[in-house]
């Protein structure tokens, strides 16, 4: 990307523009984060109600305390290991943050992403970028540009196109406003290498009870529009056992390796079989998929271990009609 595209989506945002961009886990639809009007436009291109709280991306550490009070030294630990990177730390918000950035809550979520067009982006900007995922609202997160000008072309004055992304699904966001730090969102980095870092256990959120208005608790959150299924290994046998006679258009999107011969109308879509990869390509799959017409797509439910538990709370978002199985 050369350094004039940047300095011109820098000066779109000051001007109250919407530039999408590129981070390491998805494309962000970024606005000056001090300016209410840009970033009222954000909801209205994603179609976002407006107490759903917006990320703050910045370039630097030193920014934290121009948008955060009360930082604790549990949360610097944090933001010194893996910043810039896939983690958002909810700091107590400094008062001068706009509401409609925060939802009106007294807390504020901010990011140092390390995607080389992300950071050159935030430094020639200089100030903080509210940048939600850049799709519609209840749908799957962009990884790729072309995702972003399908969900939002028309919406957004410019696109940075940084490729596919890293990571492949949204960050890690913990809450360090108490003693008592909380992860509201599971991402790449998990709950364990956090707790390592922070000597402490780390609780994951129960969203049925939690207060705090957090991520993706929208039970359509990531959603295909295609009816999608998780289901266990052992249930996919019973499942080709069913179908023979059928001619359903099923995609199954597995990474055990099937050997035997598929059902006819099954399409298989083979993934990697870690998580790092499998998290990588998720949402391109899924995307994919959702353009080529299935009656239905059908997911094996990934291993237990903590590495696939974003990949597994991404999955359960993304199959929240069971009954639609089988059309
Ligand atoms: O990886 C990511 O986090 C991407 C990239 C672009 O940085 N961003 C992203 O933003 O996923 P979004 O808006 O799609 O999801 C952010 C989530 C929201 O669902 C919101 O509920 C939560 O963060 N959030 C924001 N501020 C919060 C706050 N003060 N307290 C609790 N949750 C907050
Ligand atoms: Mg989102």
């Amino acid at each position: 990307m050369t350094e004039q595209i940047i300095q011109q989506a820098a000066q779109a945002l000051r001007a109250g523009k919407l530039v999408a961009f590129p981070t390491e886990t998805v494309y962000g639809l970024g606005a000056d984060a001090t300016n209410p009007e840009a970033v009222r436009q954000i909801f209205v291109a994603k179609k976002r109600p407006y107490d759903h709280p917006l990320i703050v991306h910045l370039a630097n550490i030193h920014q934290v305390h121009d948008w955060a009070l009360k930082v604790s030294e549990a949360a610097m630990l944090l933001a010194d290991k893996f910043w810039p990177g896939p983690l958002t730390l909810v700091l107590a918000k400094q008062p001068h943050v706009l509401d409609i950035v925060t939802g009106g809550q007294a807390s504020i979520a901010l990011r140092i992403p390390r995607h080389l067009i992300a950071q050159q982006l935030l430094q020639a900007f200089g100030g903080g970028v509210a940048a939600p995922s850049a799709n519609k609202f209840t749908h799957i997160s962009p990884t790729t540009a072309s995702a972003v000008q399908e969900e939002l072309g028309d919406k957004v004055d410019m696109i940075l196109d940084g490729g596919d992304c890293e990571v492949g699904l949204e960050s890690t966001i913990i809450d360090m406003t108490s003693d008592h730090p909380c992860i509201l969102r599971p991402g790449m980095i998990t709950a364990e290498s956090i707790a390592e870092v922070l000597g402490t256990t780390i609780s994951i959120a129960n969203h049925e009870k939690h207060t705090q208005r957090a991520p993706g608790m929208h039970h359509l959150h990531y959603a295909p529009t295609t009816a999608t299924t998780v289901i266990p290994t052992e249930a996919i046998l019973t499942l080709f056992a069913t179908l023979t006679s059928e001619t359903h258009r099923i995609a199954l999107v597995t990474y055990t390796p099937f050997t035997m011969p598929l059902p006819k109308g099954i399409h298989l879509i083979s993934m990697p079989r870690d998580a790092k990869h499998y998290a990588h390509d998720l949402y391109h799959t899924l995307r994919t998929l959702d353009h080529e017409g299935y009656a239905a797509i059908i997911v094996e439910a990934v291993p237990k271990e903590a590495e696939w538990e974003a990949i597994r709370d991404r999955l359960a978002k993304a199959s929240t009609n069971k009954e639609r199985l089988i059309p």
